[in-house]
């Protein structure tokens, strides 16, 4: 029997100094009132801001921290996806990883407990971000609590609404969570008297978290997009090559859906850098058409304009995005090393519609059981289609999917769709 500790990483991989190009730098805008990368400078931990512009390919995972991805139930089961494949009637072999086997039921923990670990080893006491739908929210709270910090969370007022159990989530691991726009920051302040019903919105939830952090002198903590996001998550690819290492497997297609990129990446980027896999299909949604429909170019990573400025396949900083129920896919650009990579034509893509996404999901829950998180679920539908394409060539490949998250707390969402779609 191999020990967790043998599947679990020492080292996180980093891709940049395997990509086939130079990653354009991040930069400042050139005739801005503020250096946004000094302003990086200040709200980051000191060690995630150098992991950020690092250009070396492995860097050490610090001892405690290690403990502590253990801990919290790391190595992720690597599953077959059995019943899925006869129902297929496919050659293929299906593998999953699954992230949702989190305490927190997603990916996200990977990076919020790195960037706690640094914080803390820092001297700082408390640590602040933004969240959407939750999931990040929830991930940077159970972080920080871990590390024996305070956090708060800026939440979108809609989704605190919404989604009283995320909230309760964050709270009972010991956050404060504000409804976003608040009256706890000036930022907030101005909006609420001007709409004192505003829904608010992703930008303004993180341009208060920034402001607030600044006021305070706490630590912002980032939960996709950025490299070094990218880096912390690489856990989940170097798991998955191991954990089919141990069984026998060799990759054939890779696929892992997309909001800002960072499980794709985490996912993915190790066995690109390894030499591992022969395809790798970035899924978005179709309703956010970025890979259809962005422009590769220098643009903001968030909606408010306070970071600097990343070449990246986007839609443009002020895209509004329609309500879907994939929250985390919401976002309107691709990490720069994921976009480079599609340029290059190493990664492929795909987009869905809502309604292909929730039939792809309602039959993975029917025959594996397991409820795939609305964004893990456009991976599914990709895997559905070439598990396919292989019936149809008669291929026998194994096609390996990162299932970023469960979706046990976006039943409502599912519920909704039920009544759309049946
Ligand atoms: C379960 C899940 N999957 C995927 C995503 C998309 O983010 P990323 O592309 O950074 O992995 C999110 C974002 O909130 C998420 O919660």
């Amino acid at each position: 029997m191999v020990k967790n500790d043998e599947i679990f990483p020492s080292f996180w991989y980093n891709i940049i100094p395997d990509l086939p190009k130079p990653l354009p730098p991040p930069r400042d805008p050139p005739d801005a009132e503020f250096s946004r990368i000094d302003l990086l400078r200040t709200i980051m931990p000191k060690e995630v801001l150098r992991q950020q512009f690092t250009v070396e390919r492995y860097i050490k995972i610090p001892e405690e921290l290690r403990d502590r991805y253990l801990t919290i139930g790391r190595p992720t089961p690597l599953m077959r996806a059995k019943r899925l494949e006869e129902y297929l009637k496919t050659p293929a072999k299906i593998y999953f990883k699954f992230e949702g086997a989190t305490p927190t039921g997603s990916h996200k923990i990977n990076t919020a407990l790195a960037q706690a670990y640094f914080s803390h080893e820092e001297g700082i006491e408390h640590v602040v971000t933004e969240t959407g739908a939750g999931q990040w929210g929830t991930a940077v709270a159970l972080a920080a609590t871990m590390f024996n910090m305070k956090s708060t969370i800026f939440m979108v007022k809609v989704s605190y609404e919404q989604k009283p159990m995320r909230k309760a989530i964050m709270q009972l691991y010991g956050a404060d969570v504000f409804p976003s726009p608040s009256d706890v920051t000036e930022i907030g302040k101005k909006i609420l008297t001007e709409n004192p019903n505003h829904p608010g919105s992703l930008g303004i939830a993180m341009s208060e978290a920034i402001r607030y952090a600044l006021d305070h002198g706490y630590k912002y903590l980032v939960g996709s997009v950025l490299d070094v996001v990218i880096l912390h998550q690489s856990v989940i690819g170097l798991e998955a090559m191991k954990q089919l290492e141990l069984l026998g497997e060799e990759p054939d297609v890779l696929i892992g859906c997309v909001g800002g990129g960072s499980n794709f990446g985490g996912f993915a980027f190790p066995f690109i850098g390894h030499k591992k896999g022969k395809r790798f299909i970035a899924v978005g949604s179709e309703e956010v058409p970025k890979f259809s429909r962005g422009e590769y170019k220098y643009d903001y990573p968030d909606s408010a304009g306070l970071l600097p400025l990343i070449k990246m396949i986007t839609l443009g900083k002020d895209y509004v995005p329609p309500p879907i129920y994939s929250g985390g896919l919401r976002y309107h650009g691709a990490a720069p090393t994921l976009s480079l990579l599609i340029k290059e034509g190493i990664i492929e893509w795909r987009e869905y519609t809502e309604k292909e996404i929730y039939y792809a999901a309602k039959l993975f829950m029917q025959t594996q059981g397991i409820v795939p998180a609305p964004e893990s679920s456009h991976a599914i539908k990709a895997v559905i289609d070439e598990a396919i394409r292989a019936r149809n060539q008669n291929e026998k490949e194994v096609i390996v999917f990162n299932l970023s998250g469960h979706g046990l707390l976006d039943l409502t969402n599912y519920e909704s769709m039920m009544k759309r779609w049946g």
